[in-house]
C-alpha cells in the first residue's frame, strides 16, 4: 500500500539546519532555528533546573503515569504564573500537555469537536506551525493582516479593520502574547485593550499563544496583553510553553488553559480537554513538569530561575541592539533602528527573499525565507561577520 505514497515537503526550518549542518565554511552562522543561544552558540541547561533535577534524582520515588490532566504541583504553577491572580482559580481549568505546541494541537481537537462552526484567525505571518496544527486538526483557517507595508513594524488599523469585519460571532482569534514569532512586532497596551473590546463586544473567542513569557520585558510585563484581553473576554484560551523560559525544548512542558465564566463551565470544559487528551497522547511526560514544579515550589531555586532568564532576555537585547549600531557602520543608507522596538528572540529584517537565498549560498548565513532572524544566534564573535554579509546582498 505504501507504494501509492508521495513524500511530504520537509519542515521549512529544521530543512535549513541540516543544509546549515552540511555546510563546510567554517565561518558559517545559523540564525534559523528557534532555540536560545548564549554567547558561546550554546543552548545550555539552566542552572536551576540542574538543581532540581539532582533532587528528583535522589527523591523521585516512581514512574508510574501521571492523570490525563498532568501533575497537579504543575498545573497550580502555570495557573499562577500565566494568569497572576488575574482571575479566580476554579475559573481556570489546565491541563499539562507536551509542549507548547501539544498544547495548540489540544485545542485545535477541542475547537474541530466540540465548536465545529468556528474558524480560526491567525496574523498573516505567524509562526509557521500554527496554519498546520489547526488544519491538521479540520478547522478552517483565514488570517488577519498585521505588518506595514515595509514590514517593520505593526499595521495595527489594519489588523483592527479586519477583526470587526472578517471574523463571525464564534469564531476564534489566535494572538501571540508576547514576543511575536516571527515578526518580534506586539501591539502596545492601549492595542491590547482595543483588540480586547473588539473580540469581547464581537464575540470572539481569543486563543492567546504564550511560548515566550519572561523573553520580552519579564514575566509580569509580558503576561499584560493576557490581562487587557481578560478584563473584557470572560471565555479565553491560552497555550502556554517552558520550552524557552526553562531552556527545556525537548522534555516537552506546556499547558492548556481554558478560562471559563464560572467554576461549572470550567468543570465541564475540563472534562472535555480529559477526554480529547486520552485519545491522543493519554497523559504527559513526567519528568520536565516535576522539573518545573521543583523550582517554583522553592524560593531559592525561584530566584535563580528569574535570574537566568533575566540573563538571557538580557543578552538578546544586548545582541539586537549591537546589530543595529553595526549595521549603521556596515550599511549607513539602510536604517535598521526599527529592529529596536522589536521584542524577543525574532526579529524581521526587511530582508527579502533573494537576500536570504544570496547569505546563504554566498556567504553561509542561514535565516528564515521570511528575512526571520534569531536574534540569540549572534554572538560577540558573528557579530561582524554577519554584518559584512548582511551588507554586502543589502
Ligand atoms: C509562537 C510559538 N508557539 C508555540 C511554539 C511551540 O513551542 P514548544 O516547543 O513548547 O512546542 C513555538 C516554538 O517555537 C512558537 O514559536
Amino acid at each position: 500500500m505504501f507504494e501509492t505514497l508521495t513524500a511530504a515537503p520537509p519542515d521549512s526550518i529544521l530543512g535549513l539546519s541540516e543544509a546549515f549542518n552540511r555546510d563546510p565554511n567554517p565561518r558559517k552562522i545559523n540564525l534559523s532555528v528557534g532555540v536560545y543561544q548564549d554567547a558561546e552558540g550554546r543552548t545550555p541547561v539552566l542552572r536551576c533546573v540542574k538543581a532540581a533535577e539532582q533532587r528528583l534524582l535522589e527523591g523521585e520515588a516512581t514512574k508510574t503515569y501521571l492523570g490525563i490532566d498532568g501533575l497537579p504541583d504543575y498545573r497550580r504553577h502555570v495557573q499562577k504564573l500565566v494568569f497572576e491572580g488575574a482571575i479566580g482559580a476554579e475559573r481556570v481549568a489546565v491541563v499539562q500537555t507536551p509542549g507548547g505546541t501539544g498544547a495548540l494541537r489540544v485545542a485545535a481537537d477541542f475547537l474541530a469537536d466540540l465548536l465545529p462552526a468556528a474558524k480560526l484567525w491567525h496574523s498573516n505571518p505567524t509562526w509557521a506551525n500554527h496554519p498546520a496544527i489547526f488544519a491538521a486538526a479540520g478547522l478552517d483557517v483565514e488570517t488577519y493582516p498585521y505588518l506595514n507595508s515595509q514590514r517593520t513594524g505593526l499595521d495595527f488599523e489594519a489588523m483592527l479593520d479586519a477583526l470587526q469585519s472578517g471574523p463571525r460571532s464564534g469564531d476564534v482569534v489566535l494572538l501571540h502574547a508576547c514576543c511575536h514569532n516571527p515578526t518580534g512586532v506586539d501591539p502596545s497596551e492601549e492595542q491590547w485593550r482595543q483588540i480586547a473590546d473588539v473580540l469581547a463586544s464581537r464575540g470572539l473567542l481569543p486563543l492567546v499563544d504564550f511560548a515566550y513569557q519572561g523573553f520580552g520585558e519579564g514575566l509580569s510585563e509580558d503576561a499584560r496583553g493576557l490581562q487587557l484581553l481578560l478584563e473584557k473576554c470572560d471565555e479565553v484560551l491560552v497555550a502556554s510553553s517552558f520550552s524557552k523560559n526553562f531552556g527545556l525544548y525537548s522534555e516537552r512542558v506546556g499547558a492548556l488553559s481554558l478560562v471559563a465564566r464560572d467554576s461549572d463551565q470550567a468543570a465541564v470544559g475540563m472534562s472535555q480537554l480529559k477526554r480529547i487528551v486520552r485519545t491522543n497522547y493519554s497523559n504527559p511526560p513526567r519528568h520536565g513538569g516535576a522539573v518545573v514544579a521543583t523550582v517554583l515550589d522553592d524560593a531559592e531555586l525561584t530566584e535563580l530561575w528569574h535570574q537566568e532568564l533575566a540573563e538571557m532576555r538580557e543578552r538578546i537585547a544586548d545582541m539586537r541592539s549591537a546589530f543595529v549600531e553595526a549595521m549603521r557602520t556596515h550599511a549607513p543608507d539602510r536604517d535598521f533602528s526599527f529592529l529596536l522596538d522589536q521584542k524577543g528572540m525574532f526579529s524581521f529584517s526587511g530582508l527579502n527573499p533573494m537576500q536570504v537565498d544570496r547569505l546563504k549560498s554566498e556567504h553561509s548565513v542561514y535565516i528564515v525565507g521570511s528575512g526571520r532572524i534569531n536574534v540569540a544566534g549572534i554572538t560577540r564573535a558573528n557579530l561582524q561577520p554577519l554584518c559584512e554579509a548582511v551588507a554586502a546582498v543589502l
